[in-house]
């Protein structure tokens, strides 16, 4: 019986993998799935709490209820230390982060037998990005969740390191890689030695030559490209009557921002929507972005955006047709559009690039392969990104949702034996 397991807890998707004799895989946690969305959704109707695929069905059926997504993004954040309110009751989030890493445990005990023990958890390189303290302070919550959920081992592995793991089990020869993880939240790089022959060593530190990571990752994709389509019709950059101001971009900002979302349904906030209405120059926009936070519409809304963002990975251009409850839009997105809104996030993706070959020593053609893993590097403009900073490698492409939990349990494995 396999007691430990490697969890990859992230912003937008979760997958759990266990490691025994016949090698590394992952386990299915949900209706056969192994990567599920990080997402709970407590219904109002029977006081139930749902996870993952179920959570997302009853939320996007209309259940009344409160939905969460990218839970992981208020690690380290000011707003870990805030509560959120359901029906009656105000929950903290690490409670919430504990209750979904139970939810994970429970499903692995059912593939194993037994409930897990120990665990082995991805963490990005950077939870808070400069700010060491925020950052040790992310990883003790997480801990402290873990530890909550009922694990009793509790370690850390980086994942851009648990990635390579999983990629060290296809090489045939040494090599120097760099892997590149771009997920929901983070973008994690880290530049490695492989080799069939190392991998069985317990201890790898000389093989990291590198890695380093940014807080930038699909979720703030999503909020770019929600910004520049969808906020205008729902009164972004609208004017006021009297005061010669617009209606606060604050609203916009987290309307398309998936942990904020919540917090724009507080009766206080709604109230102060209205007066703001009142207000409007451009009425039937702010009635809009009223209708989505009274019918709370936000993560339809948002989701909508993020799936035209998927499209244009594969089309030039897609299609983004909000529901007529939601707000009676109907807009036509270009892939040259959303590469113009994320052109900054690249920029600094592709600093950090440089930044870790130069932490490793390496000059841009010494490396010669990528590792792609985190459903972000699905996007053309990430991978061209990429694929500038080291032209000459070959880019590789490893299951999106599964590498890193492959690597955390190979780790696992090896840690816990
Ligand atoms: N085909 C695609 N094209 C573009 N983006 C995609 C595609 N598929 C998934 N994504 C995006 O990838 C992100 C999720 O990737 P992933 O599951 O790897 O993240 P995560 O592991 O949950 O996050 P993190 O590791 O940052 O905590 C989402 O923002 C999603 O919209
Ligand atoms: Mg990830």
């Amino acid at each position: 019986m396999t007691s430990a397991c490697g969890i990859d807890f992230g912003t937008s998707n979760s997958s759990v993998g266990v490691c025994d004799a016949q090698g590394a895989r992952l386990l299915s946690i949900q209706r056969a799935a192994t990567s599920v969305p990080t997402a709970l959704f407590f219904s109002f109707d029977d006081d139930s709490t749902t996870f993952g695929h179920e959570a997302l069905e009853r939320y996007f059926a209309r259940e009344p209820g409160r939905y969460l997504r990218a839970i992981k993004s208020v690690l380290g954040a000011k707003l870990f230390e805030e509560t959120t309110p359901v029906k009656l009751k105000r929950y903290a989030f690490g409670e919430i982060i504990a209750t979904f890493l139970r939810f994970l445990r429970t499903a692995a005990a059912r593939s194993l037998g037994a409930p897990p023990t120990s665990v082995v958890l991805g963490r990005p390189a950077f939870f808070v990005d400069d700010d060491p303290e925020a950052d040790a302070a992310a990883e003790r919550q997480l801990e402290a969740a873990a530890r909550a959920a009922g694990f009793e081992r509790i370690a850390f592995q980086f994942e851009p390191i648990a990635a390579a793991l999983d990629y060290e089990q296809s090489v045939d020869a040494e090599e120097i890689a760099l892997v590149a993880d771009i997920g929901g939240g983070t973008s994690d790089f880290s530049v490695v030695r492989v080799s069939p022959e190392r991998s069985r060593l317990r201890d790898r530190r000389e093989d990291i030559l590198g890695f380093t990571g940014v807080h930038i990752g699909g979720t703030d994709f999503d909020r770019q490209l929600g910004l520049k389509s969808v906020m205008p019709a729902l009164g972004l950059h609208s004017p006021l009557r009297r005061k010669g101001l617009d209606a606060p971009s604050w609203y916009f900002s987290d309307l398309a921002t998936w942990h904020r979302i919540n917090f724009l349904y507080d009766q206080k906030v709604l109230t102060e929507v209205r007066g703001v209405l009142r207000d409007s120059a451009e009425p039937e926009k702010i009635e809009r972005l009223l209708r989505v936070l009274e019918q709370r519409k936000g993560h339809e809304l948002l989701a909508d955006v993020e799936s035209a963002k998927i499209e244009l990975s594969r089309a030039d251009l897609a299609e983004l047709d909000l529901d007529d409850s939601v707000a009676d839009i109907s807009l036509q997105i270009t892939r040259r559009e959303l590469d113009a809104a994320v052109a900054d996030s690249l920029r600094r993706i592709r600093s950090r690039i440089d930044d870790v070959l130069r932490m490793a020593g390496l000059t841009r053609d010494s490396v010669s392969a990528v590792f792609l893993t985190g459903g972000a590097t699905r996007m053309p403009a990430v991978r061209n990104c990429i694929a500038a900073a080291v032209p000459t490698a070959r880019l590789i492409a490893g299951d999106a949702f599964g590498s890193v939990a492959t690597g955390l349990a190979l780790d696992a494995a090896k840690r816990f034996a």
